[in-house]
């Protein structure tokens, strides 16, 4: 069967590029990495593709005077790569309505957070100054506002007394790298459906495809 054609966003490291690089060297993985596309030059996660035999694209917002040149740029080439889904990975540029919308239900994020807690940045400072005992992750279908929509899968990961961000941040890394490669496989797998702005998942009673990530084993 034709795997789902997937291209990444990113703008910088890109481990959870990585995360769906190798659960796409599989051949029993229902979708295989088609592009990625960085807004950076620089970004580690171009080398990541390109050892993978990965075609990719820079697309850098400062060569277009405006947002739409930038944003119909991104388009114009997912189009011409016949992308069927969009996931961004850590893709440091907010996406204007426009964009959204034409890929609406074939763009999903990834939040280092249990959202709707904790949009945005710094993520991890926050939930250790709010005092939460857990945090986690969200695999998301894109709105036009920033990290909301609808939820595809969360994975939740205990705060430790001696945290600081850098520990908390590397054990909800840990996480993402599990849920973003399953949330990618349920899509492809034609599992998913977006209901009254909720995710449905065929086959499974919610919750149960709910990861709750265990850092001991
Ligand atoms: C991840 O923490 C992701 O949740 C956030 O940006 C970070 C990207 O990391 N959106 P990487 O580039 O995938 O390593």
């Amino acid at each position: 069967m034709a795997r789902l054609k997937v291209a990444v966003l990113i703008s910088g490291r890109g481990s959870n590029l990585q995360a769906l690089i190798d659960a796409s060297a599989d051949p029993d993985f229902p979708a295989e990495i088609a592009l990625v596309v960085s807004s950076q030059g620089d970004a580690g996660g171009l080398a990541r593709a390109r050892a993978a035999g990965i075609r990719t694209e820079v697309i850098n917002h400062r060569a277009f005077n405006a947002k739409q040149g930038f944003e119909a740029s991104i388009d114009a080439t997912l189009r011409g790569a016949r992308v069927d889904l969009v996931c961004l990975a850590g893709f440091m540029r907010i996406l204007t309505p426009w964009f959204v919308e034409r890929w609406r239900d074939r763009l999903v994020n990834i939040h280092p957070s249990l959202l709707p807690a904790f949009k945005g940045l710094d993520t991890h400072e926050r939930v250790l100054a709010a005092g939460a005992r857990f945090t986690g992750c969200t695999v998301h279908f894109v709105r036009p506002e920033m990290d909301e929509g609808p939820i595809i899968i969360q994975a939740a990961v205990p705060v430790m007394p001696d945290d600081d961000a850098e520990t908390l941040a590397a054990r909800v890394l840990a996480a993402e790298h599990r849920c973003y490669p399953l949330a990618v496989c349920l899509i492809a797998q034609g599992r998913i459906r977006v209901r009254n702005e909720r995710v449905e998942i065929a086959g499974a009673l919610a919750p149960a495809e709910v990861m709750m990530f265990n850092p001991v084993g």
